[in-house]
């Protein structure tokens, strides 16, 4: 397929209503993983412009910086620290509409505001974690969990 990005315009719902299924016809086709999680931050960051989005993957006891579109990141996160390890050890996605009042939060940048990170398992375990930030305070509501844990759920 062609490897250009379509960009709408509209609410937040409708951009996601337009990226979901190219992201998926994007990564069908290709059987490498970081090959589809690099394309997936590209094609968020494309859309939306977040500040920063990428992922982070699970290597032993600690998240390790994968594929991310955006300024420079912390490397290596802990099991619960910080909103990704908090991810990871709750299995959950969660929403941060302002990081400085999540305890441990990690300020890779002191621009980041508000934030979302969306786990992804492989069977029962976390495999890794999508991390968004803004640099706006509360960016990020169900809209985005709804779509951002469809796209990171279709990950093969
Ligand atoms: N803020 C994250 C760390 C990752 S960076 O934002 C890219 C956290 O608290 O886990």
């Amino acid at each position: 397929m062609a490897e250009d990005l379509k960009i709408a315009s509209g609410s937040r719902e409708e951009q996601y209503r337009s990226l979901v299924p190219q992201i998926k016809a994007l990564t069908e086709g290709e059987t490498d993983f970081i090959a589809n999680l690099a394309n997936i931050s590209a094609a968020l960051k494309e859309q939306f412009g977040f500040f920063w989005v990428g992922f982070y993957l699970v290597k032993g006891n600690e998240l390790v910086l994968g594929p991310f579109q955006g300024p420079v990141a912390c490397t290596r996160i802990a099991f619960g620290k910080g909103v990704c390890g908090a991810a990871w050890k709750e299995g959950t996605t969660l929403i941060v509409p302002d990081v400085d009042a999540f305890p441990g939060h990690i300020a890779c940048s002191s621009l980041s505001r508000s934030e979302i990170v969306v786990p992804f398992f492989r069977g029962n375990e976390v495999a890794g974690v999508l991390d968004v930030d803004s640099e706006h305070l509360n960016f990020f509501d169900e809209t985005d969990r709804k779509y951002l844990e469809e796209i990171v759920f279709s990950i093969k």
